[in-house]
């Protein structure tokens, strides 16, 4: 016996769930299922808890210097690891518990199991067995949506054990500040988790293979997080790659090559491992019905079709930005065409944000891009010293920085760094996808004082036109 339904989708992170949700509103008869809990590694070990810990640490680091504007605090604060995890924990369960919800709300059923395409399915459905805490239990769908998602790339000798040798999830659990920290890979994970753990009071060392930290995001954003690292007292060490390590009882020694070809030991009591992301796609059933893949990535077109007709692929598990918002997008995609409507993933720009401190976010190319595609381009920045909001809330490191194309005055691509980066990013991203011009952005009347003016002035400036400062 076999239960029948429209659309199964295979997985409820913030690809899945959205996808659910929409296939629900849609009318569409929809399974969602789910190994772990609802939500993926975002809702409980990614986007949402990190951004409550780093919000954490920043409240700790902000009450270290309230002294600067005026307000004395008795007692040098104190954290409380456990205490700060059970609020980030209830933080996640807040989220996970509107999933369950708004799947339910929307008439999509959500289903606890591990899913596996099989062969066999009836007339043109796909079979899919999902084995549960009861047993197995066989669905047969017209669509499935592959929405498994990622998991983080494992350096060989370090193997994660979620004590000493971590991995985001570890690195998002501890319950006591490390004295010590090394952090491999100067990425989105090293940075926000080591940002975190240097705020409130570790040793944090990060050791990078490339010659940049953040690699592909704007140079002069990277330029001004790492200053900042620097001056939290984070070492960075780039060209340099770990080797091994070894415990020592009291410490672990980690080994690492530098730069320079020598081998540096360092001593520390927990090993941060963020060096990537692998796809989810094993145990899933795709050779037995012949779903293709490319180095374990589901191989998907712009309809997120995979070569199988009637099953979809989203998210991480096809590759590209391995963003929550991206696999979000895709998610509604598929599911507008599952209900019969012409949709396709046709998007120009896919913004990106690091919560480091400064934040960094991006939309559309970086100037090197831009360059590269052929464009002559202008260049609009203003600094966040600039910027009346800025210095009225204390927080001055930052710039707005607008690409246009010299000929068209189009906006290419924009880059924000510093407080509320992550929030002033969209408006560019609304420009770029819109086709707008640098004064279709500066000629809107941006409110004042806000930091969204640094964006306004940027684009001024792109055009010689800002008016706080002097336009070169
Ligand atoms: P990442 O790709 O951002 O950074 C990994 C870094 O590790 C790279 O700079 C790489 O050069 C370096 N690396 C690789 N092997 C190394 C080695 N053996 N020794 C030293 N360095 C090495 O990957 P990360 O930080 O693990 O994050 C995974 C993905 O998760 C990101 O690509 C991002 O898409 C997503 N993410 C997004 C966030 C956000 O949107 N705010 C936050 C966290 C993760």
């Amino acid at each position: 016996m076999s239960t029948q339904v429209d659309a199964i989708v295979i997985g409820s992170g913030p690809g899945g769930y959205p996808c659910g949700i929409r296939l629900g509103q849609l009318g569409v008869k929809t399974v969602v299922v789910e190994k772990g809990e609802p939500g993926g590694v975002c809702l409980n070990v990614g986007c949402i808890p990190s951004k409550a810990l780093i919000y954490a640490a920043k409240t700790y680091e902000k009450l270290g210097h309230s002294a600067d504007i005026g307000i004395m605090v008795a007692e040098s604060p104190t954290v409380d690891m456990a205490k700060m995890q059970e609020w980030k924990g209830g933080v996640v369960k807040k989220l996970t518990g509107g999933v369950k919800q708004l799947l339910k709300a929307n008439g999509a059923e959500l289903v606890f199991g591990t899913a596996r395409l099989a062969k066999g399915g009836s007339g043109g459905r796909h079979k899919v067995i999902v084995a549960g805490d009861n047993g197995e239990t066989t669905y047969e769908a017209k669509n499935v949506v592959l929405a498994t998602g990622s998991r983080p790339v494992v350096i060989p000798g370090f193997d994660i054990d979620q004590d000493k040798i971590l991995d985001s999830t570890g690195g998002l659990a501890l319950t006591d500040v490390p004295e010590r920290m090394v952090v491999i890979g100067g990425g989105y994970i090293g940075l926000e988790l080591g940002t975190v753990y240097a705020k409130l009071g570790s040793k944090v060392t990060v050791v990078e293979a490339l010659p940049a930290l953040l690699n592909g995001m704007d140079k002069d954003g990277v330029k001004l997080v790492q200053r900042k690292l620097k001056k939290m007292g984070v070492e960075i060490m780039l060209e340099a790659k770990a080797k091994s390590w070894t415990d020592k009882g009291d410490r672990l020694v980690l080994t690492v090559a530098a730069k320079d070809g020598s081998d540096v030991a360092i001593d520390c009591d927990k090993i941060l491992v963020a060096v990537g992301r692998r796809p989810n796609s094993e145990n899933l059933g795709l050779d037995a019905v012949g779903v293709a893949t490319d180095r374990g990535f589901v191989v998907a077109d712009k309809k997120l079709r995979t070569n199988v007709p009637g099953i979809y692929a989203i998210g991480d598990l096809i590759g590209g930005a391995m963003l929550a918002h991206k696999a979000t997008k895709e998610g509604e995609v598929v599911a507008e065409i599952i209900a019969g409507h012409n949709e396709e993933m046709d998007v120009r720009t896919i913004p990106a944000v690091v919560f480091t401190d400064p934040e960094i976010a991006s939309t559309g190319m970086t100037e090197e891009e831009a360059k590269k595609a052929g464009y002559e381009i202008k260049v609009g920045k203003f600094p966040f010293a600039a910027l009346g909001r800025a210095l009225s809330v204390n927080d001055t490191d930052g710039l707005a920085k607008v690409i246009i194309d010299a000929k068209s005055n189009e906006i290419l691509g924009a880059h924000v760094v510093g407080n509320g980066a992550s929030d002033l990013i969209s408006e560019a991203a609304l420009g770029i996808e819109m086709g707008a011009v640098a004064r279709d952005v500066s000629l809107t009347i941006h409110p004042h004082p806000t930091l969204s003016e640094a964006v306004k002035e940027a684009a001024a400036a792109a055009v010689g036109e800002a008016i706080h400062i002097i336009n070169r």
